[in-house]
């Protein structure tokens, strides 16, 4: 079984045969920093300092072929072939640093907020153990339905932990999440996890696009800076197909009139009524903004929207390192894609 060195941890891990040095690293209790899971994010980006690694596939907004042939990797992509060295890329502040623990908890709340979307409110038995960074996730158990990942979308404050499952067609944990959780029910939580957090010291602006249930992590993450008095530009994009994919846009409405520097703008793909912007997120993005040297975006949602907008964001001039981003998919369903 090949060996693994992790310099900033300091020490080396067992990488058995299928598993990748991401997994194998968290499985060690490693603070590895990691999105998606799934090659699509670029979160887990990494120097090969030694060895050889086989890499499964992964988008090119992940890894571009230039960094992939600078000798930079994808943990949760890279099976090592023998004893490897490698170090994750992510400086000190884009790492959460929170130990992933295991929460019971009861259901308080069920809302709709779409006709697909609904808002799962949790009252943990330990709340104050649970800490977290607005816009990480975690790991949701529902009694009889697969664990998924979901991002919190209370903020880190807030009593109750908030969930938005969109109901997935024959999604396994989904649908059952959809039909049948109720008030009371016991469910538990293994996290936090993910990387893509916002980042309190940064000062420059802030840009969250969020399609379909990708809002939840968003939301935290502006509610969070609105909080701590962030001023700067706080500029939001919510992509949706239509009209009824729209949800907390009173909420947003409210807190653009308490915060001059927060703007939300929903973008509608499909008929889109009066007053709606029209076309797909990435376009509005491109349009509206030129120059995002000195900003940082955080992106959520489904893994076609995150790479259009992750592509865009590029084009314009942001930091690979200033993009953060969570790709709403099963990690196990990695689709045949090579850059
Ligand atoms: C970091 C992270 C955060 C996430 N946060 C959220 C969140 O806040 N809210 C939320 O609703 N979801 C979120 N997801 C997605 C969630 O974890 C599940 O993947 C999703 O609920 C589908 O699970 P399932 O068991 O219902 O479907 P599965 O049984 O896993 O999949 C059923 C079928 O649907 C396809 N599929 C899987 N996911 C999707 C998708 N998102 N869109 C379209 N087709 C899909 C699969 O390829 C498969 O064919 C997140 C995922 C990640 C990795
Ligand atoms: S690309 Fe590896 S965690 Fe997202």
């Amino acid at each position: 079984m090949p060996t693994v060195f992790i310099p900033q941890a300091g020490r080396s891990i067992f990488v058995s045969g299928g598993e990748t040095i991401l997994a194998a690293a968290l499985a060690a209790g490693i603070p590895y920093p990691h999105g998606c899971r799934s090659g699509r994010c670029g979160s887990c980006k990494s120097h090969l300092i030694g060895g050889a690694v086989d890499f499964l596939p992964h988008t090119p907004f992940a890894l571009s072929p230039k960094e992939r042939a600078d000798g930079l990797i994808l943990a949760c992509r890279a099976q090592p072939l023998t004893d490897a060295t490698i170090a994750w890329l992510a400086g000190e502040d884009e790492i959460a640093g929170i130990p992933v623990r295991r929460f019971e908890g009861t259901i308080a709340a069920v809302e709709d907020a779409t006709h697909d979307i609904k808002l799962i409110r949790i009252t943990l038995d330990d709340r104050a153990g649970f800490t977290f960074k607005a816009g990480q996730y975690a790991r949701l158990s529902y009694p009889g339905a697969p664990s998924r990942d979901y991002s919190l979308a209370s903020r880190p404050g807030e009593e109750l932990v908030e969930f938005h499952v969109r109901r997935v067609p024959a999604g396994a944990a989904s649908q059952r999440i959809w039909t049948c959780a109720t008030i009371g029910d016991r469910v538990s939580i293994e996290g936090p996890l993910g990387s893509a957090f916002l980042r309190e010291k940064h000062s420059g602006p802030i840009l969250g696009i969020a399609g379909g249930s990708g809002l939840a992590p968003v939301k935290a993450m502006a509610e969070t800076a609105l909080d701590k008095g962030m001023g700067q530009p706080i500029r939001i994009y919510f992509g949706a197909r239509s009209e009824r994919d729209l949800y907390l846009v009173d909420r947003f409405t409210a807190l653009m009139g308490d915060h001059s520097n927060l703007s939300f703008v929903p973008v509608l793909s499909e008929n889109p009524g009066f007053g709606f912007r029209a076309g797909y997120v990435s376009d509005a993005v491109a349009a509206d903004l030129d120059d995002l040297d000195g900003w940082k975006a955080y992106l959520a949602g489904p893994p076609a929207m995150v790479e259009a907008v992750g592509l865009v964001l590029l084009e314009r001039g942001i930091g690979a390192a200033d993009i953060h981003a969570d790709v709403f998919f099963t990690p196990e369903h990695a689709p045949e894609w090579r850059s």
